[in-house]
């Protein structure tokens, strides 16, 4: 794009309007390190919210060429419209439009190309296949249900967060395209001198983020767009999926065998097979005559149920959601006004417009029905929205609150408003924090529900796939996100789905699921052998359950992701940058699984500092290490000087029982501050948690209660300084022994 000669410049407050020969563009300063570039001040955005902006000083550094400066960030400002972001301390490029248009997206009306270092990398992009960097990659921004392999070819899955992070020479900014028309990303494919954006229609609004490390980053796109509240606790627990469980007593059955088997077990999901013919909101009484008293049964050993809720609604004279919403007006239309109509699993269906708050809240009421039956949960799928017969014209019309949509505009964004509806109408009637899980979303959706990556397959390069894909989601704001554990499609092998319980029992959400058709993965489907490696590793995952609640209560402060790539911590080592098989969970521990068939042992990097093993707490310098990793192991390693916390294993997750904490010592100087609240409820917002401090300094160990507002909190302690374990009992506000 070329807006032409620069003619003058204003500046109202923290606004400069820049006024070009074609049209104007306005710089807002949000922060010294935020600076939103738009085409239009008055942009509905669909993600962000009440923009909060910080006092900055905007100071003109220079007329020829035009220069700003905050404190952080120096603008400058040539003629096209074309923009240079510099520091401001040491006049380093951080990110500078290239003076000449390159020659792709050309016929897009959106362009912009942005000039790229030899040795840029680049993440975020929300959800895509392939491997962790995206340089030298190309992606097409378009919600798309797309059931055959994902590889990292392909360009579009089924979110869009027009969101990256890049880095070059110890610089890091990112930038988020707020724009939900179709999108194109190539960085650096076509040219490797350049990153090029373009949308096919809408209007240049994009923000520039720099900051001195990922975290800044992460924290200023989560601060336009918004964080993952915190869930309720069970939510971090197991989840048990399959398409489908078909009928009360194969549940029955299924949450009996993890019982027997100690398998800790928190949720089980009801796939599509639960409705009746598919019909949104209904129940097959044939095979569930007695849905209420199921949940309550499973309720009572501590299993909760989400159900899945599709938006495509059956069109059926009679059926009374299709009665209603057509009466009312709230499907989706075609340019002549007649109800859009294609086919999902109920056969022709229609599309509800949750573009618009009416339609939200009429969808909210339908869910109570499922929430009165004791659905804990709402699973939204197909939202992208999916059409068997074909994908949807551009100009089918979706009715909205201020104006009525074409769908070129609001398709990227139909999962996020229909994942909106479904949080709002869980917190109003639930009263208790929603758990709403989607597939399709948009930039922001992470402030109304989890995500999954959709239909991955049981194949090695998908097990390999899952660690970039949750690195990239968590650093893209949707920290809440997981895999198909085992795999989706296809048929699983015994050791592949060792390796991927292995390799997933840290991912934020943790759900093994499959289709129809394929081969059985619940836990005992193979051997002995992988039934004992299973349930370990389940096991690993709820001992690891505070400080993973830990991590979200961080995340919903600051955005930071509980699953983190290696650079996230470590951005001056090039090491780090291509990692695609290790991750952190948080910034103390390191996770190394085998992601490759038959491998008995594996190289694993070891950024900066002293790290030990977590199986035998051998310490290990930085740098490449060898080690043995047989079928039943994953390699773990802790930081040094740091604390790690932990539960006592129980068969599914109640707060109330969290009376002992296991804190872990590695290190000889060491701080750690860990959040307990109710685990369920929003009391936590007024001041009901209680927050322990514990540092270990010259061998005492001291735990202090910061805040005390819960009534319940730990009556135990089991202390483990470097191998050594001790009780302690916690009796007032704080203890301070020597170990
Ligand atoms: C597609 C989803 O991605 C999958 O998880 C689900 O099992 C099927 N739809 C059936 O509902």
């Amino acid at each position: 794009m070329n807006f032409s000669k620069l003619l003058s410049y204003e500046i109202d407050n923290q606004i400069v309007k820049l006024v070009f020969e074609k049209q104007p563009l306005y710089l807002t300063f949000i922060a010294p390190g935020v600076i939103r570039v738009s085409t239009n001040r008055q942009i509905k955005s669909h993600a962000v919210k009440d923009v909060k902006s910080t006092p900055v000083i905007i100071n003109v550094v220079s007329e020829e060429p035009l220069e700003f400066s905050t404190a952080l960030i120096k603008v400058r400002v040539n003629d096209g419209a074309k923009i240079s972001f510099l520091t401001t301390a040491t006049n380093d490029k951080i990110c500078c439009d290239c003076r000449e248009e390159a020659s792709l997206f050309k016929n897009k009306k959106i362009r912009i190309y942005k000039e790229t270092a030899p040795d840029e990398v680049f993440y975020g992009l929300g959800e895509t296949g392939g491997f962790f960097n995206k340089k030298h990659y190309s992606y097409i921004l378009w919600n798309t249900d797309n059931p055959d392999p994902h590889t990292e070819n392909n360009q579009s899955l089924y979110k869009s967060v027009p969101f990256y992070i890049g880095l070059h020479n110890g610089l890091i900014y990112g930038i988020f395209y707020d724009n939900p028309y179709k999108s194109y990303f190539d960085f650096g494919k076509t040219d490797p001198s350049v990153c090029a954006y373009a949308a096919a229609d809408g209007e240049l609004d994009y923000y520039f983020i720099y900051g001195d490390c990922i975290g800044a980053i992460v924290k200023g796109y989560t601060d336009l767009t918004g964080r993952t509240p915190l869930p309720q606790i069970w939510t971090l627990g197991y989840h048990q999926c399959r398409w489908s469980y078909r009928d009360e007593s194969e549940i029955r059955e299924l949450v009996a065998r993890f019982r027997k088997n100690a398998i800790p077990l928190d949720v089980v999901y009801l796939d599509i097979d639960y409705m009746d013919e598919y019909k949104v909101f209904t129940v097959n009484k044939t095979q569930f005559p007695d849905l209420s008293g199921l949940i309550s049964d499973l309720s009572r050993q501590g299993v909760k149920a989400v159900a899945i809720v599709d938006p495509g609604v059956k069109i059926e004279p009679g059926y009374p959601v299709y009665e209603a919403g057509k009466k009312l007006g709230y499907f989706a239309v075609t340019p002549a006004g007649a109800i859009y109509q294609n086919v999902v699993w109920p056969g022709p269906a229609v599309y509800p417009s949750f573009l618009k708050k009416e339609v939200r809240e009429w969808w909210q009421q339908q869910l109570r029905g499922l929430l009165d039956k004791g659905v804990r949960g709402i699973w939204n799928d197909m939202n992208e929205p999916a059409s068997f017969a074909g994908p949807l014209p551009d100009d089918v019309v979706f009715p909205g609150d201020e104006k009525d949509y074409q769908h070129r505009e609001v398709h990227n964004v139909y999962g996020h408003y229909m994942a909106q509806a479904t949080y709002e109408g869980l917190k109003e009637y639930d009263q208790r924090r929603p758990f709403v899980i989607t597939r399709a979303c948009y930039a922001g959706s992470q402030k109304y529900s989890t995500v999954w990556t959709g239909d991955n397959h049981s194949i090695w390069s998908h097990l390999q796939m899952a660690i970039p894909q949750i690195c990239n989601l968590g650093l893209s704001g949707l920290a809440f996100c997981g895999v198909d554990i085992g795999g989706f499609g296809s048929d699983v092998t015994k050791e592949l789905l060792i390796r991927w319980v292995e390799a997933g029992c840290f991912f934020p959400l943790f759900r093994n699921h499959s289709a129809s058709g394929t081969r059985r993965q619940e836990p005992w489907t193979f051997d002995r052998e992988t039934l004992e490696i299973y349930r370990r590793y389940v096991r690993l995952r709820y001992r690891f359950i505070p400080y993973l609640y830990d991590l979200f209560y961080h995340h919903q402060k600051d955005g930071s992701p509980i699953i983190r790539p290696l650079v996230y911590h470590y951005p001056n080592d090039i090491n780090t940058y291509d990692i695609n098989d290790q991750y952190l969970v948080g910034a103390t521990l390191l996770v190394a699984p085998v992601v490759e068939v038959g491998k008995r042992n594996r190289i694993v990097y070891l950024p900066e500092g002293i790290w030990y093993d977590y199986r035998t707490r051998k310490k290990y310098q930085s740098g490449y290490h060898i080690f043995d990793c047989p079928l039943d192991e994953v390699l773990m390693f802790v930081k040094n000087n740091s604390i790690l916390v932990g539960t006592l294993v129980a068969d599914y997750i109640d707060p109330a029982q969290h009376d002992t904490l296991i804190v872990e010592v590695y290190g000889d100087k060491a701080q750690y501050s860990h959040y307990y609240d109710d685990g369920v409820s929003f009391a936590y917002q007024n001041g009901d948690y209680q927050i322990y401090d514990i540092s270990y300094q010259n061998e005492f160990l001291e735990i202090s209660l910061r805040h005390s507002g819960h009534s319940a909190g730990y009556r135990r302690f089991i202390v483990n300084i470097n191998g050594k374990e001790k009780e302690v009992t916690l009796n007032g506000g704080s203890r301070r022994l020597k170990i």
